[in-house]
């Protein structure tokens, strides 16, 4: 039976009682200001020792006895179809076990799978490519998006090249701009952007009979593990998903890729284990990306600086993927009385885009907050100030005031109003995103002969610190330390999880730990009052132990698990549903100071500050290390990052990491974080992520503080010194 029950919600000074139903079952959330021993504290990541010292296994590391390896031919073409090949050679080559010709013999991008081949050594592998014969049919393709829009393009699809993604509108735009004291219309294009994981994508598989393991590095094992067995028409039991340590995924291993079943396949057909592991090149070409687009902005406000109207007007290019959506921020942020809608995806012969950290966000708030300023500027406005009367959220105006603060604001001078060669400038934009959790993991706690303690379940570490955070759910529940709870994780024959995507992890699976923690320690209650002939009211946990309150006498939780006919006690607990009654968004904001050289038109960031609330911070270096990662990744978003693809040939110049620049150490500015403390409480946690919220303001903030160091604005992502210096020469021959 659900309970109701009073909960503290808001942040302090804005403190509200909030009636909502308690998940049957459910422990009670910690009080906001609850004194806890092991959540909330600055613990290091428990594997971290394994991480710095070698001993953490990521896929890449991984070897079996009689271990293949395997390498892919791919498609040189953007677009064309198999007319003959023959592998015969490659078949013959001494060290080759396996010969694979893909089933899809139309390819539509530069990368596309063909062929792939087992062997014993992976420069056997490499050689035997070279082996196999192969002759296309080059086709008509079209991978600049521009021209995809084009009648008469040729067609990545039958259905045409573009597709309507996204449609809305409230009230009546046109009235409101007429009505409008000041309108700005601007165009912000924004980069195909690679996710550029430490760790790239690869598979290993075996099969032993019909049981077929896979370690893979994923965001995703249950999820891997159901369309794996699709693929190979194979029972989803009778397939196993192991992902111990990953070197990140950004969004570009929530899915599975052609690699894994190609993996399968040729462990199947050679009789032994393959591992397939994807070149940083590979990866680059087949592996998703983040979508470009080209987004027209139209917003209107009063005098007073009130948004009136806007019109969003975007396409993008997923190459042969669609799902181009920038606008999903546009009603999250700010109060828009009418507003126009209207998104395309754009086909295009080139890879797949995918979920990249903060999908379509990062791409929207670039524009949004851009044209915020332009308006604001037009206006003669301070644009915190239009940002503080138009937002949706207290607690964002409240980060806003902070952050504001933290930067040094007041020293803000009128865009373009800076004298010199240096030329200093400050932005600002705000984020928001839904990382309140889903329903659905499960977590099982153990405990052992010894009274050791173990958390399992089947989530992923996917470099964010998952581990810690259980480890510390769980031992603060049951009153021990992190390092004495045991955490295995990244197994799809462990109890369920649903991928580590859209920043859900910490809020969907902790919840889960504790509910376990909670039961474990009333089972461990139960059992000694039994035994030692007490009222479970007068016992106690405490240091691996069942106590009399009154009197010493006591029971040792390893005591009470010998007793159980397997030696082990098991409890496990489902993530129950959200609390409801209350907004669900995490809200913030980030401040971001540059120089600008307009000699060499170089963009050096000098600080940011990032002004967060997700919840319960579980752990603060935890925490701060998404903040800081986030922040890195979107000031590379703003000045570096672009995939270049050559339209003549169709085919990618930078697909690897010599030339698809990504920010340096030396050039990663102070980052200031501050957490902003919010009682959330959807979850008995109340946990809320922040992988995601933490780089959407980033590419925005940056890219109004050059606007506001150069009076004007580069619209056009990255802000490379060749942009700055053109649109600084155009300035000077009056032509901007
Ligand atoms: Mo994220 S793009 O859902 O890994």
């Amino acid at each position: 039976m659900a309970k109701k029950i009073k909960l503290r919600l808001g942040f302090p000074g804005h403190f509200k009682e909030v009636a909502v139903s308690l998940p049957a079952g459910d422990p009670l959330p910690w009080d906001f200001d609850a004194d806890l021993k092991v959540v909330g504290k600055r613990i290091p990541r428990v594997d971290g020792p394994d991480k710095v010292s070698g001993m953490a296994r990521y896929t890449f590391d991984l070897r079996l006895p009689g271990m293949l390896h395997a390498a892919v031919l791919r498609c040189p073409h953007p677009h064309a179809r198999l007319k003959r090949i023959d592998t015969s050679k490659a078949k013959a080559h001494p060290e080759v076990r396996a010969v694979l010709v893909m089933e899809e013999k139309e390819y539509r991008f530069a990368g596309f799978e063909v062929a792939a081949v087992a062997a014993t050594t992976l420069a056997a592998a490499r050689q035997a490519l070279a082996l196999i014969d192969v002759q296309y049919e080059t086709l008509p393709f079209v991978t600049d998006p521009d021209l995809a829009r084009r009648p008469g393009a040729p067609r990545v699809r039958p259905e045409g090249n573009v597709e309507v993604s996204l449609e809305s509108r409230r009230g009546s735009v046109e009235a409101a701009f007429r009505e409008s004291h000041a309108v700005v219309e601007l165009t912000f294009r924004t980069p195909v952007a690679l996710h550029t994981c430490l760790e790239g994508h690869g598979s290993l598989a075996r099969w032993e009979g019909d049981l077929l393991t896979v370690w893979d590095s994923t965001q995703a094992v249950f999820d891997v593990r159901d369309s794996l067995a699709r693929a190979l028409k194979h029972p989803p039991e009778k397939v196993r998903i192991i992902k111990d340590h990953a070197g990140g995924g950004f969004g570009s291993k929530l899915q599975m890729w052609s690699h894994t079943p190609i993996a399968a396949r040729l462990a199947k057909l050679a009789g032994a284990p393959v591992r397939l592991l994807l070149s940083r090149h590979e990866d680059f070409l087949c592996t998703g990306n983040r979508h470009s687009s080209v987004q027209t902005l139209k917003l209107g406000a009063s005098q007073d600086g009130t948004f009136t109207a806007i019109s969003w007007k975007a396409y993008g290019t997923g190459g042969i993927e669609g799902g181009a959506e920038t606008s999903r921020a546009v009603d999250g942020l700010y109060r828009f009385p009418s507003l126009e809608v209207r998104e395309e995806d754009v086909y295009t012969h080139a890879g797949p885009a995918c979920a990249m950290r903060a999908p379509g966000h990062v791409q929207g708030v670039v524009a949004l907050e851009g044209a915020i300023d332009a308006l604001s500027d037009k206006l003669g406005l301070d644009p915190l100030e239009v940002r503080l009367k138009n937002d949706l959220s207290e607690i964002r105006k409240a980060e806003l005031k902070l952050g504001a603060e933290k930067i040094g604001w007041s020293r803000r001078r009128p865009s373009g109003s800076h004298s010199g060669t240096r030329k200093r400038g400050l932005g600002v934009a705000g984020t928001t995103w839904d990382g309140s959790g889903l329903p659905g993991p499960e977590v099982e706690v153990s405990i052992g002969a010894e009274g050791e303690v173990t958390a399992t379940c089947g989530t992923q570490d996917i470099g964010t610190g998952t581990r810690t955070i259980l480890a510390q759910v769980v031992a603060e529940e049951m009153g021990i330390t992190a390092a004495e709870v045991t955490v295995r994780l990244g197994d799809s024959y462990f109890p369920y999880s649903i991928l580590s995507g859209g920043s859900l992890t910490a809020a969907s699976v902790t919840p889960a730990a504790r509910a376990a923690a909670a039961q474990a320690l009333a089972g461990l209650l139960k059992l000694a009052a039994k035994e030692l002939g007490e009222r479970v009211q007068d016992l106690e946990c405490r240091e691996h132990q069942v106590r009399v309150r009154s009197g010493d006498r006591s029971l040792p939780w390893g005591h009470l698990a010998q007793n159980a006919p397997s030696g082990t006690l098991v409890f496990k607990a489902e993530r129950q549903g959200n609390y409801t009654g209350f907004e669900s968004a995490a809200a913030g904001c980030q401040f971001a100071e540059v120089e600008v050289d307009t000699d060499t038109g170089e963009v050096r960031v000098v600080k940011v500050v990032a002004v967060h609330d997700s919840g319960r911070i579980l752990n603060p270096l935890l925490w701060e290390s998404q903040v800081n990662g986030g922040v890195i990744q979107g000031i590379s978003f703003a000045l570096l990052e672009q995939r270049i693809i050559d339209h003549r040939y169709g085919v990618v110049l930078n697909a690897d990491m010599e030339t698809y620049k990504v920010l340096g150490a030396l050039e990663v500015p102070e980052i200031e974080i501050i957490p902003f403390p919010v009682a959330a409480g959807f979850n008995n946690t109340q946990a809320v992520g922040i992988g995601e919220p933490a780089i959407i303001p980033t590419a925005a903030a940056v890219a109004n503080a050059v606007a506001n160091a150069l009076g004007l604005r580069i619209a056009d992502l990255p802000i490379t010194p060749d942009k700055v210096l053109d649109a600084l020469e155009s300035r000077a021959k009056g032509r901007r």
